[in-house]
């Protein structure tokens, strides 16, 4: 992974929940002769979302060593972590693709939503500051995790992955503190991630943007003159406000890409969502090897690919149109979805 991705550099301070051996992520590798030649990491995560617990798989580092390329062994080494995630009950696996055509051919698809803010130079002075922000120290790491913990969609994370994730090379952690207490705190950048991107934080809406201001001052200091991102679930809407107040520019991005791993456990949720009027049956053995799953309601019924399933409960961008036509056709109250699946930026693999 070091050779393919960080050109011999190291990588496991970036993802310590991967490749540090005190937590639950893994690696799957293909060896020949004693030689690693392709290889991926996998993380299963418990999601919060929307008041509920989804088990979702995560997938990184997908690679192939230069001489081996082109023979299948990172098409099965994914084959390989699809199937471990899905025997250890995830409802579904993510990863955040490079090359986002090899995924697609191998049926992954973009899902989920998140909104995406470029601040100029220019915003700075438009948002508001405030005494007590700091750079993070060691002992604050506590702290900083009681404040993930405050929101609401996240994934369950413990106090010690919190504190590992925080001590990855490459990352401004600014804290507010008002008081004795920590009220707020950011993260910008990671390892080779999130370059000039604030990923990750926590807060009320106008310490965040106070924390943001600090980040942008920082980075005028260090001489840069580009924009700075902020990355946030659609959920934020207060958040959101202020920034178009602000006349920062936006757009609404994929989260990631994802692959249904449970069709059963799919669809359960999407019936428990659609209300008590739905009924759900699953044919594991269709003609098209994958499962059908069909939803039916006063209106009519519907057989839904797995690809179709993933698209209802977490639409790429939200968007809404496969949701509304499901509804018309199957007379169904499809207003709970789309699930408010997100993940923050320490929680990225
Ligand atoms: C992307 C990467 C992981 C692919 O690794 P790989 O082992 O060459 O992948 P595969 O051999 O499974 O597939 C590559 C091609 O070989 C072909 N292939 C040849 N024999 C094959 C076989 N027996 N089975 C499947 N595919 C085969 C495939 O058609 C495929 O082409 P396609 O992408 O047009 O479908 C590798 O190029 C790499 O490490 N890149 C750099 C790191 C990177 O970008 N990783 C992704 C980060 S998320």
């Amino acid at each position: 992974m070091e050779r393919v991705m960080r050109d011999g550099g190291a990588i496991a301070p970036e993802y310590p929940l991967c490749f540090d051996e005190r937590f639950s992520g893994r690696v799957i590798a293909t060896e020949e002769n004693g030689q690693v030649l392709s290889a991926c990491a996998t993380l299963v995560r418990d999601f919060v979302c929307g008041g509920r617990s989804l088990r979702v798989g995560l997938i990184g580092s997908v690679c192939t060593a230069p001489e081996a390329r082109g023979r299948g062994l990172a098409s099965a080494i994914l084959l390989r972590a699809e199937e471990k995630l899905a025997s250890e009950g995830c409802v579904l696996a993510m990863l955040w693709a490079d090359d986002a055509r090899f995924y697609e051919e191998r049926g992954w698809r973009p899902m989920g939503a998140e909104v995406d803010f470029a601040l100029e130079p220019a915003h700075e002075g438009r948002l508001a500051g405030t005494a007590g922000i700091r750079a993070a120290a060691p002992d604050d790491r506590g702290a900083i995790h009681r404040l993930y913990t405050l929101q609401r969609e996240r994934v369950e994370r413990s106090a010690a992955e919190t504190s590992a994730l925080l001590e990855a090379p490459g990352m401004e952690i600014l804290v507010l503190q008002r008081e004795r207490d920590l009220v707020a705190y950011s993260c910008l950048g990671r390892g080779k991630d999130f370059a000039h991107t604030v990923h990750e934080w926590s807060g009320s809406d106008r310490d965040v943007l106070a924390l943001v201001r600090e980040h942008m001052h920082r980075a005028r200091l260090r001489g840069e003159s580009g924009p700075t991102f902020v990355i946030t679930p659609p959920t934020a809407l207060g958040l959101h406000d202020r920034l178009r107040g602000i006349g920062a520019n936006w757009s609404e991005g994929v989260l990631a890409m994802g692959k249904l791993l449970a069709p059963e456990g799919a669809a359960a949720l999407l019936a428990e969502l659609a209300g008590p009027q739905a009924s759900i049956s699953v044919d594991s053995d269709s003609a098209q090897g994958a499962p059908t799953v069909t939803l039916s309601g006063p209106r009519g019924a519907l057989e839904l690919s797995p690809e179709d399933l993933l698209g209802l409960l977490v639409p790429p961008r939200g968007r809404r149109h496969a949701l509304d036509e499901t509804a018309r056709a199957t007379g169904l109250d499809l207003s709970a979805l789309p699930l408010p699946l997100f993940a923050w930026g320490l929680d990225s693999i």
